[in-house]
């Protein structure tokens, strides 16, 4: 079956925008991105889409369609009726490059920020060795395609830009949790424990816990349960546990 649907989509850049009506050609099996690009090969030559695989994995298209955040390439369009306008617009936490494009610069330094993996002394590169049972709870972050999606929905940035700063945002916080449940990891050894540093350097404290970023995971990643609810526990453990409260006195009185 092909049909007409009626898109509405932002075009504009940094200085201001606006939304532009279209009627675009639909067909059998097709997803928000054929149309885009449809839309750019026959009325909009100079449409801004970024877009890579088409296939769900590169975490490019990103993009909010009738609101939501999502994958343009894995949003289908028999999600919607024939009759309904479907709104496309960039990522609203990011700032506006051209169109659909976002800067998401944002992340890549927030991704600089989190303290790379301590290697365990002793042990030569190609050498490590873990048993899977061991890295079973961390191996889902590992799914994550970066797509920012989570990013972009969590209301701490969202609708707060003064927050950018001391908030990492959910899919870095779960590269600390990532890290932390590492079986090799030897954070500890050089004076760095990452549940406490996610609290103090990285704004897990803002993270209320309302799941909206596990929602909109294209890859079905149990952001808040499994990455940031278990590391809001570690932080409190280590914050009220009797014994590391004895040691930092202790530390404190040597100092
Ligand atoms: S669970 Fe936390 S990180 Fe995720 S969207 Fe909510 S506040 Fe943001
Ligand atoms: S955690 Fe999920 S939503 Fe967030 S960047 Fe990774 S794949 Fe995208
Ligand atoms: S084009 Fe790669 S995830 Fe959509």
């Amino acid at each position: 079956m092909s049909y007409e649907a009626h898109f509405r989509v932002w075009r504009g850049d940094a200085e201001g925008g606006e939304l532009r009506d279209y009627q675009v050609e639909v067909n059998d099996g097709e997803v928000v991105l054929d149309i885009i690009h449809r839309l750019q090969a026959t009325q909009a030559g100079d449409l801004a889409v970024r877009w890579n695989c088409k296939a769900g994995k590169c975490g490019s298209c990103s993009a909010e369609v009738n609101g939501r955040p999502r994958l343009m390439c894995m949003t289908r369009m028999s999600v919607f009726t024939p009759e309904e306008t479907v709104t496309v617009t960039p990522m609203r936490t990011f700032p506006v490059v051209r169109d659909l494009v976002t800067d998401v610069s944002f992340n890549y330094d927030k991704a600089r920020q989190v303290p790379a993996f301590v290697p365990p002394k002793g042990v030569a590169a190609g050498e490590y060795r873990m048993r899977q049972v061991d890295v079973e709870r961390s191996q889902e972050f590992r799914k994550c395609i970066e797509c920012f999606l989570c990013q972009d929905t969590c209301h701490v940035v969202r609708d707060h830009e003064e927050n950018k700063t001391s908030f990492a945002g959910p899919r870095f916080l779960m590269r600390i949790a990532e890290l932390d449940m590492h079986p090799l990891d030897a954070a500890a050894e050089v004076g760095l424990t990452r549940s406490s540093s996610a609290q103090e350097d990285h704004g897990l404290g803002y993270c209320n816990i309302t799941k909206c970023c596990t929602e909109v995971c294209p890859e079905h990643i149990k952001i808040t349960d499994n990455a940031l609810i278990p590391l809001k526990e570690r932080a409190v453990d280590r914050k009220y546990d009797p014994l590391v409260w004895l040691g930092n006195k202790i530390r404190r009185r040597d100092a």
